[in-house]
């Protein structure tokens, strides 16, 4: 059994389409001005059509298993951390699974708001420790747009959308993911949610006319639970792994708001620059916000090998989380060689043709099996 859960390969995806403050302000009463003072946003991301939460996880997902050279079929654990799924059920994860052709691999979608990537790589590196799995694939991905209330301007200027993905993968070299914290207080479930569209409140005239299927928010009882768990979760989870907070290279924080990080910094007693903010391009894509920062903060080269990072996030739940990991894999990354690529395509395409072929044996199953127990049923 190898114990330790170690950061193997990472990946990101944004939709192309830019939505700028500007832009809103047509939509809502709004201004460039005010956004970027209260929040620090100052555009975001809004997916295609042709795009979902599934689409932008498996861009994401791609990227880090061909960093890490691991096949598909290598991976034990696909989890999806999401809020805005393509359905409700079945899992997106499953999804992602069948489009990279993981066919050995369990999937599952986790809801744990803007904290459920932390709470991903909680599970994926306790399932590497148990000795369950070797290669868990934890992904964020985000569709907020497809939720949101484009006509309340308390909530639509700030979210957006996209994807980040890393691969844990078991070794027996000390370092990887050295502890996480994972709380939640439900008694704030009303605070930040989607009121409808469960089993509380399926899907009616009423609760579309009400727009309930539309995420609300209670911002400022947010805001001030936010500025008291981040530093909170922080200290525990350092204080878990045995690590002074001096010793931290950068600090992953949710990016929800730039004042709610900040008063955490400042509380933690931590200049502000060790937290790594992109809220500025991307607004808040929850549950994908850590992984995109984190992505980007390793391609910006704001993370050397060996340094101490901390993940922290906070969201609808209420939920909070904090990973404190030791970085192992070499950087910088080596590009990818064109055969290297080709065959991951090849990869990619026989799982697309495996899965159409699985549907169509079922579908001919199906009509085989129908015609027959028609027949019976007539003799
Ligand atoms: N543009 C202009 N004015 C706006 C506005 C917008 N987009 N949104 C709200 N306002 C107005 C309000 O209507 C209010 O006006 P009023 O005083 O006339 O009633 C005023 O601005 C102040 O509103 P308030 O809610 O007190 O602002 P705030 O300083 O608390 O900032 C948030 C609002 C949402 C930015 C802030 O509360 C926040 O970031 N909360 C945390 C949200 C969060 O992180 N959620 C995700 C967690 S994962």
């Amino acid at each position: 059994m190898s114990p330790y859960a170690h950061v193997v390969g990472w990946g990101r995806y944004v939709p192309e389409r830019v939505l700028s403050n500007e832009e809103l302000a047509h939509l809502v009463d709004t201004s460039d001005e005010w956004i970027r003072a209260r929040t620090g946003i100052g555009e975001r991301r809004i997916a295609g059509e042709e795009e979902s939460t599934a689409t932008m996880a498996i861009r994401a997902a791609r990227q880090a298993l061909e960093m890490a050279g691991v096949r598909p079929a290598q991976l034990d654990m696909v989890i999806v951390a999401t809020i805005t799924p393509d359905y409700l059920f079945p899992a997106t994860a499953c999804a992602v699974q069948d489009a990279l052709g993981a066919r050995h691999a369990g999937a599952f979608d986790l809801s744990a708001g803007c904290s459920g990537f932390v709470y991903g790589l909680g599970i994926g590196a306790n399932l590497i420790a148990a000795g369950a799995c070797r290669n868990v694939l934890v992904i964020g991905s985000e569709t907020l747009s497809r939720v949101m209330d484009w006509s309340d301007r308390s909530t639509c200027v700030l979210f957006g959308d996209g994807a980040g993905a890393v691969l844990l993968q078991a070794s027996d070299v000390p370092g990887g993911v050295l502890s996480v914290v994972l709380g939640a207080d439900g008694s704030g479930g009303d605070l930040l949610w989607q009121p409808a569209g469960g089993s509380r409140h399926p899907a009616s005239h009423y609760t579309v006319a009400e727009r309930m299927h539309c995420l609300r928010m209670k911002g400022r009882e947010v805001y001030r639970f936010a500025v008291q768990q981040i530093p909170q979760a922080t200290r525990e989870v350092l204080e878990r792994a045995g690590i002074d907070i001096r010793d931290v290279a950068l600090f992953v924080p949710h990016q929800a708001n730039q004042r709610i990080i900040e008063a955490a910094a400042r509380t933690l007693g931590v200049s502000p620059d060790r937290f790594y903010c992109n809220l500025e391009r991307y607004g808040n894509t929850s549950a994908a916000s850590i992984p995109i920062a984190l992505v980007e903060a390793l391609e910006a080269g704001r993370i050397q090998r060996d340094d101490v990072i901390v993940c922290v996030g906070f969201g609808a739940g209420l939920t909070w989380g904090a990973a404190a990991i030791r970085w192992s894999a070499p950087l910088p990354v080596a590009p990818l060689s064109r055969w290297a690529s080709l065959v991951y395509r090849l990869r990619y395409w026989q799982a697309g043709a495996r899965s159409a072929g699985r549907r169509l044996s079922r579908w001919i199953g199906a009509r085989f099996n129908g015609r027959k127990s028609g027949e019976n049923g007539r003799n």
